[in-house]
C-alpha cells in the first residue's frame, strides 16, 4: 500500500536519479495508483525540484514531459493507496516544507495526526493538504531548522508519530542523501556501486542492484552514494541483514502477455514447482527453510490456527482439510484482522500458521504478534524474502512463486496452498502420523500437480470465450463442497475484484438453507466437482446440487475431472480437469476461475492488473 523509492547517485549523473525513480515506481505501481510524485535535490538546486499527480503514474510522465525537471542527484519517489484525504493532486506525494527545501514521502498512516496537526499549527505552520504526511514533513522540518542533522531530525519525529509508516525525506542542504525511516511498514535498501536505494520492496531497484539489505523495526537509514548507516529510534547505531534478490528484473515483467495476471497465471506450474524444489534432507526428511521452534515443541502442539486475509485465508481453508486428515491436530481458519481483536484462545501449545504473499499485510503482522505474545509459535508461509512477517516469525517457509505483480493473486495463491501442504506433510512425519512412504507417494502427487496445471492452463481458450459470453451478467455464484468450498469463494473474490460484478461462494451444501433462493432463470452457477474416484459420496451429493439447481434455471458451468460422465447430462458448459485426489484439486481447479475472471474482466475494458480501489500489498490496519 503505497510505493515508495530513493535513490543517490553520482554527482554527475545527469537525469539519471529521475529515471531510476521513475523505473522503479512503475514496478512498485501495483502497491497503489491513486497519484504518483517525485522529488529531487541536486548540487546547484536552493529548492526542492517537484512533480506529482493524481490519477496513474503515466500522468505523471505525462506532466514531466510537459514540465521537465532540472538535473539532480538524489531523488524519491512515490505512487499512493490514499488514506487521509482523496486521491487528488494536491494529496499526492512528495509533501514539502521548510520553504520548498525538504521533501517527504511516506507510506503508513499517522494516528496521531490530528493532535500533531494542531500543535504545529499553534506554531505558525499552514498546511497544503488533508494529508497525515503533510504533519511528518513539517515535523521533520521543524526538528531539522533545530539540529541540522536530517537523520536526527527523522529519530525525534519518528517518535513522536503513532501508528504505522516508511518515511523518506531529502533536504536541498543535502544533495546527496536520502534518509528513510521504518516502523511496520516496509523498507529495504538497495546496495550498488557508486549509489544507494531505497524501496518498499525489492523490485524498486532489483534492475540495477540484487544486493539488499533488510532492516530492523523501529529503524532510520541514511544513505549517500558511497554510505550506508543505520541507527535505531534511540539514535545507536544498528545494522541491516544483507541478502541477495533470488530473482532478477524480468521475472517482474510482463514477458509478452497482455498483462501481469495472464503472466501469472502460467507461470503457476513453475511456481509450484520450485516452492516444492529442495524441501528433502539427505534422508528423504522434509525440512523448512528457517525453522527456529524445537521440534519437541511441535510434536506437542495441539491445536493450529491458520491466520491470513483474502485469497491467502481461503489458501488456509484448503490446508485446514489437509492438515487435518493428514496431521489429525485441529485447525482453526481465521482471518487476521478478526483474530487480533477478539480474545483468541492460544496457549503455548498452539502454532498459528501465517500466510501472506506479500509478508507485510498490516492485518496478518498484528495478528502474529499478537499470537506471540500469548506464548504462540509462528510459522509464516511468505513469498516476499525480506519482508516483516518472516523476522517476525519462529519459523518461515518461503513460496518460491517469485515476483507477484497483478493485484489479484494467482500464482501465489497455488504456491501458498503447495507450501501448506508442505507443512502438513512435514508435520505428519514430525508427528509420526505418516509412514515415510505414505508421505513420498504425497510428495509424488504434489510434484506431479506442475505438469497437470500446465494442461488445465493450455485448456484456457474455452474458458476465455465462456467469458467474453457472459460480459454482461450482473451476478455469479459458486459452489463448492469439501476443499471446493475454499475454491469456489475464491473464485468469486477473483471475480468481485476484476470484474466488479456480484459474486459469492457458497458451501454447496449450504444451498437449501438459503442460498437456493437466488437461483432464478438463467442464473450463472459454477460448481466446482470433486474426484468421482473418491472414497465417499462427495461426488454424487455435488452431483445432486447441480440437479437442483439447473431445475430452478440455473445456467452451469461445472469444473469436473476429465470423464466424469455423470455432470455431463447437468453442465451447461465443462472445464475439465486432469484426474488428482480431491485433497489436490484446489491446485487445478482454481486455475479456469482466474482464467475466467481476467477474461471477463478483459472483454468489459477493465484493467486487470490495478483493478479500482485495491492495492497489492496491505499495509495498513
Ligand atoms: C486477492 C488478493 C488479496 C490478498 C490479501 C492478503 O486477489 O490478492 O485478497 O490475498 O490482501 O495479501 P498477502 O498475501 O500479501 O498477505
Amino acid at each position: 500500500m503505497c510505493g515508495i523509492v530513493g535513490y543517490v547517485g553520482p554527482q554527475d549523473a545527469g537525469a539519471r536519479p529521475l529515471d531510476v525513480v521513475l523505473e522503479g515506481l512503475r514496478r512498485l505501481e501495483y502497491r497503489g495508483y491513486d497519484s504518483a510524485g517525485v522529488a529531487l535535490v541536486g548540487p546547484g538546486l536552493t529548492e526542492v525540484a517537484s512533480a506529482k499527480k493524481a490519477g496513474k503514474l503515466a500522468n505523471l510522465v505525462g506532466e514531466l514531459e510537459e514540465r521537465p525537471l532540472p538535473d539532480a542527484s538524489a531523488a524519491i519517489g512515490h505512487t499512493r493507496w490514499a488514506t487521509h484525504g482523496g486521491p487528488t493532486d494536491r494529496n499526492a506525494h512528495p509533501h514539502l516544507a521548510d520553504d520548498g527545501r525538504l521533501a517527504v514521502i511516506h507510506n503508513g498512516i499517522v494516528e496521531n495526526f490530528a493532535t500533531l496537526k494542531a500543535e504545529l499549527v499553534a506554531d505558525g505552520a499552514t498546511f497544503l493538504s488533508e494529508t497525515d504526511t503533510e504533519v511528518a514533513a513539517q515535523l521533520v522540518a521543524r526538528a531539522y531548522r533545530a539540529s541540522k542533522d536530517l537523520t536526527a531530525a527523522m529519530v525525534e519525529v519518528s517518535n513522536r508519530l503513532e501508528g504505522t509508516f516508511t518515511l523518506l525525506a531529502v533536504h536541498t542542504d543535502l544533495p546527496d542523501t536520502v534518509v528513510g525511516a521504518r516502523h511496520d511498514s516496509p523498507l529495504v535498501v538497495g546496495l550498488g556501486d557508486g549509489e544507494n536505494f531505497m524501496g518498499s520492496d525489492v523490485a524498486a531497484f532489483v534492475a540495477y542492484s540484487k544486493e539488499a539489505l533488510e532492516l530492523g523495526q523501529d529503524q532510520v537509514v541514511t544513505i549517500t552514494p558511497t554510505s550506508v548507516d543505520v541507527v535505531g529510534f534511540d539514535g545507536s547505531p544498528a545494522e541491516g541483514k544483507r541478502y541477495t534478490v533470488d530473482w532478477d528484473a524480468a521475472a517482474a515483467e510482463k514477458g509478452g502477455f497482455a498483462s501481469f495476471m495472464d503472466k501469472e497465471i502460467h507461470d503457476q506450474p513453475q511456481a509450484v514447482g520450485d516452492t516444492l524444489l529442495g524441501r528433502t534432507d539427505v534422508d528423504g526428511r522434509l525440512m523448512l527453510d528457517d525453522l527456529r521452534i524445537e521440534e519437541s515443541v511441535l510434536r506437542s502442539i495441539d491445536k493450529i490456527i491458520v491466520i491470513a486475509c483474502g485469497t491467502a485465508a481461503y489458501a488456509g481453508h484448503v490446508a485446514k482439510y489437509a492438515i487435518e486428515h493428514w496431521c489429525r491436530i485441529p485447525v482453526e481458519v481465521e482471518l487476521a484482522h478478526e483474530f487480533r481483536y477478539r480474545d483468541p484462545i492460544v496457549t503455548e501449545k498452539t502454532l498459528v500458521v501465517a500466510i501472506t504473499q506479500s509478508g507485510e499485510t498490516m492485518d496478518t503482522l498484528m495478528a502474529v504478534r499478537h499470537a506471540r505474545e500469548q506464548g504462540a509459535k509462528v510459522i509464516s508461509i511468505v513469498n516476499t524474502n525480506g519482508s516483516t512477517i518472516p523476522r517476525e516469525s519462529d519459523a518461515v517457509l518461503y513460496t518460491h512463486a517469485g515476483p507477484e505483480i497483478a493485484v489479484a493473486s494467482t500464482k501465489a495463491f497455488l504456491s501458498q496452498i503447495t507450501a501448506a501442504y508442505l507443512l502438513g506433510l512435514y508435520l505428519a512425519q514430525l508427528r509420526g502420523n505418516k509412514f515415510p512412504d505414505e508421505i513420498n507417494t504425497l510428495m509424488d502427487e504434489l510434484r506431479d500437480m506442475p505438469r497437470k496445471i500446465q494442461t488445465v492452463i493450455e485448456r484456457g481458450e474455452y474458458v476465455r470465450a465462456t467469458a467474453r459470453s457472459m460480459k454482461d451478467a450482473s451476478s455469479v455464484l459458486f459452489l463448492g463442497r469439501h476443499v471446493g468450498f475454499p475454491v469456489a469463494m475464491e473464485g468469486a473474490l477473483k471475480l468481485k475484484e476484476l470484474a466488479y460484478i456480484h459474486a459469492e461462494g457458497f458451501a454447496a451444501g449450504e444451498l437449501k438453507h438459503g442460498p437456493i433462493a437466488l437461483i432464478d432463470e438463467g442464473q450463472p452457477v459454477f460448481v466446482v466437482v470433486p474426484s468421482p474416484r473418491g472414497r465417499d459420496s462427495l461426488h454424487s451429493k455435488v452431483v445432486s446440487n447441480i440437479q437442483e439447481i439447473r431445475a430452478r434455471g440455473a445456467r452451469t458451468l461445472v469444473i469436473a475431472e476429465d470423464g466424469d460422465d455423470a455432470v455431463r447430462p447437468y453442465a451447461d458448459e465443462i472445464f475439465w480437469v486432469p484426474p488428482v485426489p480431491t485433497l489436490m484439486q484446489p491446485l487445478l481447479a482454481t486455475v479456469p476461475l482466474q482464467i475466467f475472471a481476467m477474461a471477463l474482466a478483459e472483454a468489459k475494458g477493465l484493467d486487470v492488473d490495478q483493478p479500482r480501489n485495491l492495492a497489492k500489498s496491505v499495509t495498513v490496519e
